[in-house]
């Protein structure tokens, strides 16, 4: 059978091929029927052994949110959209099912922190995937692990849940120009990992990214990736995250 014909264009990837971040929205409502058709879609996404590790906490609240924008760096866009999204990882209902028989889930281990950090993750992007393919956007929010207990605090998280990362979603005000990826030869490998491509990727990336930042009037560097790599991340960022979520109750051991 020759696979010629068949379809290499869809919806679902044309949604995907246009994504970018969107950080302002329109004052358009986002109604409770949209919510629920994104979520109810993306609940469908697969869950690591059926552990269902995840809740999400939708908020719509001005003060709340405003309250959550505070730990996340007070980025505005949490204020301004209509919708939030938390995607928590949560371990509370295994916990019940280990303690119905007989166990506990104290020494919890990288495994199952990791599990319920990927269940999280996935539900949050099959969520983002739904939302735009209704014409609905918005920007993960990782700020939200800035400060864990905070986060939790404000929106009532109990031992063994953490927020992975946030989800504004509303209609766009904005249309910014697509960021530059890095180049595919470089991240896609057939059969084996080529090292050499993977890092060759780097300095042509590093100047496409410089020119888009020119393009766009941001200030930029000549090697504008491996700068804001190397700004961003020589620092050890949230280097109290693991004290953090060991005090909510994921060992990570
Ligand atoms: C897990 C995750 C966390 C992110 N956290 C933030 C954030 O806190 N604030 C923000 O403005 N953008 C955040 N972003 C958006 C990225 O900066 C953005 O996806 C990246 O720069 C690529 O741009 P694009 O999405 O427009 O293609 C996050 C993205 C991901 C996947």
């Amino acid at each position: 059978m020759t696979t010629a014909a068949l379809p290499l264009e869809s919806e679902t990837i044309n949604v995907l091929r246009n994504r970018r971040s969107i950080r302002k929205y329109a004052l358009t409502p986002l109604s409770d029927a949209h919510v629920d058709a994104i979520l109810s879609a993306a609940l469908r996404a697969p869950t690591s052994s059926n552990l269902h590790a995840y809740s999400v906490i939708v908020i719509r609240d001005a003060e709340t949110k405003s309250k959550l924008a505070v730990p996340c760096g007070n980025q505005k866009h949490i204020v301004d959209c209509p919708v939030f999204i938390a995607f928590c990882a949560d371990l509370t209902r295994i916990e019940s099912a280990l303690e119905r028989n007989g166990h506990n889930i104290g020494n919890n281990n990288l495994e199952l922190g990791l599990v319920a950090s990927i269940d999280a993750s996935l539900v949050g992007m099959a969520a983002y995937v739904a939302a735009e393919s209704l014409g609905i956007q918005g920007v993960m929010i990782g700020a939200m692990r800035n400060k864990p207990e905070d986060i939790a605090n404000i929106i009532g998280l109990p031992e063994r849940v953490y927020a992975v990362f946030g989800l504004c979603l509303g209609y766009p005000a904005e249309t910014p120009k697509q960021k530059p990826r890095m180049p595919v030869t470089g991240i896609v490998h057939h059969e084996r990992y080529d090292a050499d491509a993977a890092l060759a990727a780097i300095d042509p990336y590093d100047a496409e990214l410089k020119s888009h930042y020119d393009s766009v009037g941001k200030e930029s560097h000549p090697n504008s990736w491996t700068h804001e790599v190397d700004a961003k991340f020589s620092p050890r960022p949230r280097d109290g995250l693991r004290a953090a979520l060991k005090a909510r109750g994921f060992n990570f051991a």
